[in-house]
């Protein structure tokens, strides 16, 4: 099925980019899917899950893709805040006299603002809005896991914003997400229980979740000029002094005038959780991502810590915990759930 899918996806292509097309199919036949009633997901190493609509962007931009000097690569597993970290790292690279009356947030989505690489046609041409001068910072988004990022941005000094999630929350926030996408699709839907047990198994879209954080922890702790590590739930407890850290991180600190003038709460403002879902932008319409079709609205929902409270049974709690304290304590990690 992969392999026509990708065939009629690409019927119209130069000779080169037919090699490339006949490549990653060629991979493509050959990788194990997973058996779970969710989003079907091929395996593309022991330790990545990826979503077969997605697959030939993600294997052309490991292949393909030229890191520059100043991009700045912003990283999640799924349902981890994504959508805040694009909109605060936005305002902060793009502050220049940021003024909430006229941010480029009021009126494009923060998925339109920093793309993620793997939903745009990287096979024939690799985001060509992205082929900007060397002295200008590109901002760009991604679920891959570290290990699976092109050569040219693992081996070099260019900066990753990772942000992830405690995974009970994570856990719920996903299932109503992957729900409302089966929901505009037609599609049925599954179970809580179902989508746990796939979480838990790890055959989730860029899982598994924990091998997705420690391979960007582990990064961090090497080469922390690198890797920016951040969590939710730091987040939202105190954006203010996250925000300073990014700012720092990105090269460019908030000067004391804009830390007198409220700069840094503004950008905060704008970014909460209820100015971007009220703002019509993010109210309606649809992103297109590789042939599915997501409502910009799902993007938004509760946005609170501890929101599995509500959904998750005692042993479920107990089932993932356990998980998580085997595959995160050795290295360390913990999270905050409430
Ligand atoms: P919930 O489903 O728990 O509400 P992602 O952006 O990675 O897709 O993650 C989506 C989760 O982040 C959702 O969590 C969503 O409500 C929350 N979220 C989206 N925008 C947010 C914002 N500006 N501030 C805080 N949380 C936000």
């Amino acid at each position: 099925m992969a392999h026509q899918q990708l065939s009629l996806r690409f019927a119209v292509v130069s000779s080169e980019e037919d090699d490339r097309e006949e490549a990653i199919d060629e991979l493509i036949a050959s990788l194990p899917i997973s058996k779970s009633p969710i989003r079907p997901v091929h395996s593309l190493s022991q330790n990545f899950w990826c979503p077969i609509l997605v697959l030939p962007n993600v294997i052309a931009f490991r292949w393909h893709f030229e890191a520059k000097e100043k991009d700045i690569l912003l990283v999640s597993n799924p349902k981890s805040g994504t959508t805040r970290l694009k909109a605060l790292v936005f305002s902060i690279v793009n502050r220049s006299g940021f003024d909430i009356s006229n941010t480029s947030l009021l009126t494009s989505s923060p998925h339109d603002l920093v793309p993620f690489i793997e939903l745009r046609e990287c096979v024939s041409n690799l985001m060509p809005e992205l082929d900007v001068p060397a002295e200008q910072r590109r901002l760009f988004s991604t679920h891959i896991p570290y290990p699976y990022l092109p050569e040219s941005v693992r081996r070099s000094d260019r900066r990753i914003i990772y942000i992830c999630r405690n995974p009970l929350d994570t856990v719920v926030s996903s299932w109503h997400f992957l729900l409302e996408m089966a929901r505009s699709e037609d599609q049925p839907g599954w179970s809580l229980e179902e989508h746990f047990e796939t979480f838990c198994r790890g055959e989730v879209l860029f899982g598994p979740f924990w091998d997705h954080i420690t391979g960007y922890w582990k990064e961090c702790l090497e080469r922390p000029h690198k890797v920016l590590f951040l969590k939710y739930e730091d987040l939202k407890e105190d954006t203010i002094g996250q925000l300073k850290k990014v700012a720092e991180f990105v090269g460019l600190p908030f000067a004391e005038e804009e830390e007198e003038g409220g700069v840094i709460e503004e950008i905060t403002k704008m970014c909460s959780l209820n100015t971007l879902k009220n703002l019509e932008v993010n109210r309606s319409g649809k992103l297109s991502p590789a042939n599915t079709v997501v409502e910009k609205r799902s993007f938004f929902r509760k946005g609170e810590v501890g929101d599995w409270v509500d959904h998750l049974t005692p042993s479920m709690v107990d089932h993932l915990n356990s998980i998580m304290q085997e595959k995160m304590s050795p290295f360390g990690l913990q999270f905050k759930t409430c």
